[in-house]
């Protein structure tokens, strides 16, 4: 069995959050709003054009400010204690993919105080057949998600990445409860990102497109979400990057490309350029998506394998077919290259090629990282990538050893090469 599961309401289209939030009175009824966002969008007036039309409406609000980027455990509860006491029925995430994942975790924590976090983060080797079964939410609060950046998804994910502050680790929680009810696509609020959001997180939308087209858990629902994000954010992002507020029709296409690339990793999960990266954020502090952009053409060479040490778990498909899977994007792409082979080399130059022109880096060392730091945590980096829960998806399974390579090519700017294992 499989399905495909997205937000009830997706409204997309410049200037469509006034006429979105008509439906909270005007549909639903709703009385009470709690705003959760981060300061710097907050006391530069991002919730303002919220408040004013809830004010409109007549809908009561109060608003939580203090999200702060890879959110934690601890800013959750903070959120969460407040939102109890003001008990909206009605929870408003606006910001980038920190605020509407803490957001998410307030959610839960106020529809289901008594919840366990860590059975909450229990892992699992497919989400349709889990253990644990996730509380029921939305019997207090109806969720809406706002994003102000083009990139997480967060807005159409049931996923919400969370840090225990407590040791470190990054918990990417998932469960279709965790699905906002509604998420509003108005390209307003990107107009001012600035650059550095602008190519991390754009190029974390091209990771997405690029996981959940491999994944073993793609289908075609999902593969022409992937195929058509991609497209769209090869051609504008660039555009976006250069030109900033001056060209709306960039900076609408990015919004609805990542959207788009979210709704293709909600149903096809990802793999381990995720794994990898969220570790690397983790322990070295690189933005989400640099974290990506640093890995993901060496997962692209890894993961083309035609003979892999290990395969995916409960693939869809009978042989390793990743290569062709690439070629397929490729040919999408329009990027020419005769055999599959050559056209996994376009795609990765065309990436390489992307990431130059929105001022990406090329290495680890690159974004300052010391060696020595950077061996001192290798070890366990690669421990906890090979746990990540993004690793089930990947179409190909990879060794510690393997993983650990990746880490250092990404280090020094070397390129994977397949190892010879002695036949059984
Ligand atoms: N839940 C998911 O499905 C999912 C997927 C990918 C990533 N993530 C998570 O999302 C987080 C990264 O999100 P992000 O890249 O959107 O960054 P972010 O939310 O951390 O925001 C980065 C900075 O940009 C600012 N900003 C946001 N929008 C702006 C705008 N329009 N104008 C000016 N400044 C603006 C914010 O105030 C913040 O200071 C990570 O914690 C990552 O783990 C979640
Ligand atoms: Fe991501």
């Amino acid at each position: 069995m499989l399905w495909f599961r997205a937000p009830e309401k997706i409204y997309m289209k410049r200037g469509c959050l006034p006429v979105a939030l008509d439906e909270l009175k005007n549909v639903m009824d709703k009385k009470r709003a709690f705003i959760v966002t981060d300061k710097f969008l907050y006391e530069n007036g991002f919730t303002k054009p919220i408040t004013d039309k809830l004010d409109e409406l007549g809908i009561q609000h109060s608003s939580f400010f203090d999200v702060a980027p890879d959110p934690t455990l601890a800013c959750a509860k903070e959120g969460a204690a407040q939102i109890s006491v003001f008990k909206p029925d009605v929870i408003i995430a606006v910001g980038g993919g920190s605020a509407m994942d803490a957001a998410k975790i307030m959610w839960v924590l106020y529809e289901h105080p008594e919840a366990g976090f860590a059975d909450m983060a229990m892992r699992f080797m497919d989400i349709r057949k889990r253990v644990y079964t996730f509380p029921k939410m939305g019997e207090k609060a109806y969720f809406v998600a706002i994003p102000t950046s083009a990139g997480t998804g967060s807005e159409v994910t049931p996923f919400a990445v969370i840090t225990d502050e407590s040791t470190g680790v990054k918990y990417p929680l998932a469960d279709y409860e965790l699905l906002p009810n509604m998420a509003i696509i108005d390209t307003d609020l990107h107009m001012s990102a600035p650059n550095g959001l602008t190519s991390a997180s754009g190029i974390d939308a091209v990771t997405h497109a690029l996981e959940a087209y491999a994944s073993v858990m793609a289908t075609d629902f999902t593969d022409g979400l992937a195929l058509k994000a991609l497209k769209i954010i090869f051609e504008y992002l660039p555009r976006a990057y250069d030109n900033g507020p001056n060209d709306p029709e960039a900076r609408e296409k990015m919004a609805n490309a990542a959207t788009m690339a979210g709704m293709a990793f909600a149903n096809a999960f990802l793999g381990i350029s995720h794994s990898l990266a969220h570790k690397l954020g983790a322990y070295h502090h690189i933005p989400h998506g640099i974290a990506n952009a640093l890995v993901i053409e060496d997962v692209l060479r890894f993961n083309a394998a035609e003979t892999p040490a290990k395969m995916g778990t409960f693939p869809q498909y009978d042989h390793p077919h990743t290569l062709e899977r690439y070629a397929e994007v490729a040919d999408y792409l329009g990027l020419g290259g005769k055999t599959p082979k050559d056209k996994l080399g376009k795609l990765i130059d065309a990436i390489r090629g992307l990431r130059h022109k929105i001022g990406i880096k090329d290495t680890i060392a690159d974004y300052g990282i010391s060696e020595e730091d950077f061996m001192a945590t290798l070890d366990e980096m690669t421990e906890n990538a090979f746990d990540d829960q993004c690793t089930g998806a990947n179409p190909r399974y990879p060794l510690l050893s393997e993983i650990k390579q990746i880490y250092l090519n990404a280090y020094y700017g070397r390129t994977f090469t397949e190892k010879e294992y002695p036949k059984a």
